[in-house]
């Protein structure tokens, strides 16, 4: 048994401490081995046999934790020198930092609707059921519902899927007329070279009295907003569904790279999706208790028009934090 604590305590590395570990309290291990005669040890002398053989079992035990202790702490110092950075060393003081290219994005967009006197409004992350879901006409077993890949807590709560949610938050708390956007962080379950976890959207409402806002006004705002994001571009509505909005419409313009003639960013089709918009559901009006009002909205992802604005071909480029690419925005 003297032999197997020198085994422990010779052990030099935590990867051959853990090799120790194995040969000595694994399931075929020096300990096992022992413990195994203990079946054809004769009556009188079990008890004390297992008694001794407990207390070296114990007395192992601790010689092996006190070595991974300090192994272990060692380790850590050796990490800690080897990744050690010297803060004192700089090699440009001038360095001046910059707006990322998702934040001046968004900056643009905002631009564009303080000008028209919309109203800039906010909302948590962390969000609950009914205003994520419930009051934009996703009723619970709505399948519209799977369309977004959800992170729930515990408790039922959610981390927001859209901004969506603060035009219910906005008219529970005012009275229209409104002109809202909600720019934001929101989440979903989703990781690939066109979708990260965590992105930015702008969301926009407007609502006035009953036949005051018709979707002419939104075809109009909408193509005008593009033209002052993207310049001389075709812009073409597309019929489609959101539960929110009753007709819906998804907008695209012309391909800015191909100029609509056909490329790789455009699949081939000479147009690029970039937002979403409709005429507000009744269904919404009645979650948040408005009568007699009209109303549409839209919702656009703010990394898309950054992606496009400045030719970036990986989503992802934008959330690794490269001083390359953030260099090129200063
Ligand atoms: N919430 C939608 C999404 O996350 C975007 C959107 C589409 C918002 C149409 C709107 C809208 O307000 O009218 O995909």
């Amino acid at each position: 048994m003297e032999n197997l604590e020198e085994q422990i305590i010779q052990a030099n590395s935590l990867d051959a401490l853990e090799r120790v570990r194995i040969e000595l309290f694994g399931k075929k291990g020096a300990l096992a081995v022992e413990f195994a005669k203990l079946k054809d040890v004769p009556g009188a002398e079990k008890k004390a046999f297992a008694e001794g053989l407990n207390t070296t079992k114990t007395h192992l035990q601790k010689v092996y934790d006190e070595c991974y202790e300090s192994l272990k702490k060692a380790e850590i110092e050796r990490l800690l020198k080897a990744e050690a950075i010297d803060v004192s060393l700089y090699n440009n003081l001038n360095a001046k930092g910059a707006l990322h290219p998702v934040m001046s994005t968004m900056d643009k967009i905002i631009d564009y609707f303080v000008a028209l006197n919309f109203s800039i409004e906010d909302g948590p992350k962390v969000e609950d059921d009914f205003h994520n879901f419930e009051a934009l006409n996703l009723p619970k077993n709505h399948p519209a519902r799977d369309m977004q890949d959800t992170f729930f807590f515990h408790d039922g709560a959610v981390l927001r899927t859209h901004t969506s949610p603060v035009q219910i938050r906005t008219m529970l708390q005012q009275q229209p007329p409104i002109r809202m956007i909600a720019p934001g962080a929101v989440f979903r379950k989703d990781y690939d070279i066109t979708h990260t976890p965590m992105f930015h959207q702008v969301e926009g409402l407007v609502v006035d009295a009953k036949d005051e806002v018709s979707f002419a006004n939104l075809k109009s705002m909408m193509a005008d907003f593009l033209h002052y994001m993207f310049g001389e571009v075709e812009v073409r509505f597309r019929p489609s569904f959101f539960p929110f909005t009753e007709p819906s419409a998804e907008v695209d313009i012309s391909c800015i790279f191909c100029e609509g003639k056909g490329c790789r960013v455009c699949s081939h089709t000479g147009w690029l999706e970039v937002l979403g918009c409709g005429i507000v559901d009744p269904n919404v009006f009645k979650a948040v208790k408005y009568k007699n009002v009209s109303g549409y909205a839209f919702g656009l992802g703010v990394e898309r028009f950054a992606m496009l604005l400045h030719k970036i071909p990986d989503l992802r480029m934008l959330f690794e934090g490269d001083t390359r690419l953030l260099e090129q925005f200063r």
